[in-house]
């Protein structure tokens, strides 16, 4: 089984991901020794990031020619983590006129807000976003705070047209008990459409996938773990239509 992460800090110098292109190979050898055969690199942006596209473009280049002269056989895809907040509508302007990038230039930006995001700002965001063809992923929602203090809210995220990534280090407990109990409920309820590694670098927050998709195998069923790290990061990756778990 192949494995695809939608959500990896991997490029090196673009944010709080790879520190240097060292720190990039050692993760892109990790996750192509663990089965993985492609990774969305997804540098965060936010309103203040001072790096631009070409410059993150040419980042991607580099860094696969690197991987490619040490015989690592791993595909780098660009992507991005847009940060929305009160001027998502700004931002979102970005995304339609291709200064933001989706993932694989698909119809699917991976999003993320502040932890401590008010509901109606996430509600409203999505709506803007879906009103204008986009069909968001929300990046870790198991961490905001709002969520954890009401996981059914996580359904009308989705019924609003969104779909939901959940990172590894939530269920490992990285992020905290409650975190971690948030995560495991999205999983219960089936109401995840993703699982990636959302690493930072080799040593913490680490790409690897194979013992996410063993855990999810053996708390939730084989064919769950398939969907959340295989099938649906697939079709994204072709942009084809996804669905939630059925
Ligand atoms: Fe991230």
């Amino acid at each position: 089984m192949m494995l695809y992460d939608i959500h990896c800090h991997m490029l090196p110098g673009l944010d709080d991901g790879a520190f240097s292109m060292d720190e990039s190979v050692l993760m892109a050898e990790m996750a192509a020794s663990h089965h993985e055969r492609a990774v969305v690199c997804t540098p965060h942006w936010l309103p203040d990031s001072d790096y631009d596209l070409r410059t993150l473009l040419g980042v991607l280049q580099k860094t696969g020619s690197v991987l490619r002269e040490r015989g690592i056989r791993l595909k780098l895809i660009a992507g991005q983590e847009i940060f929305l907040d009160e001027n998502y509508r700004e931002t979102v302007g970005l995304l339609e006129s291709s200064r933001l990038l989706t993932i694989n230039r698909s119809v699917y930006p991976l999003v993320e807000f502040s932890p401590y995001v008010s509901e109606h700002l996430v509600y409203s965001s999505i709506g803007y976003l879906t009103a204008r063809g986009f069909i968001p992923i929300i990046a870790h929602p198991e961490r905001y705070r709002f969520v954890i203090e009401d996981p059914s809210v996580l359904k009308r995220m989705k019924n609003l047209g969104a779909f939901l990534q959940m990172n590894k280090g939530s269920v490992s407990g990285f992020f905290g008990g409650s975190v971690r109990r948030t995560a495991e409920y999205m999983l219960s309820a089936r109401l995840a459409d993703f699982a990636a590694s959302d690493a930072h670098s080799p040593y913490r927050r680490t790409p690897p996938l194979n013992e996410l998709h063993e855990w999810l195998s053996v708390n939730c069923s084989m064919r769950y773990a398939d969907f959340l790290l295989c099938e649906n990061p697939l079709r994204v990756l072709k942009n084809e239509r996804i669905y939630s778990y059925t």
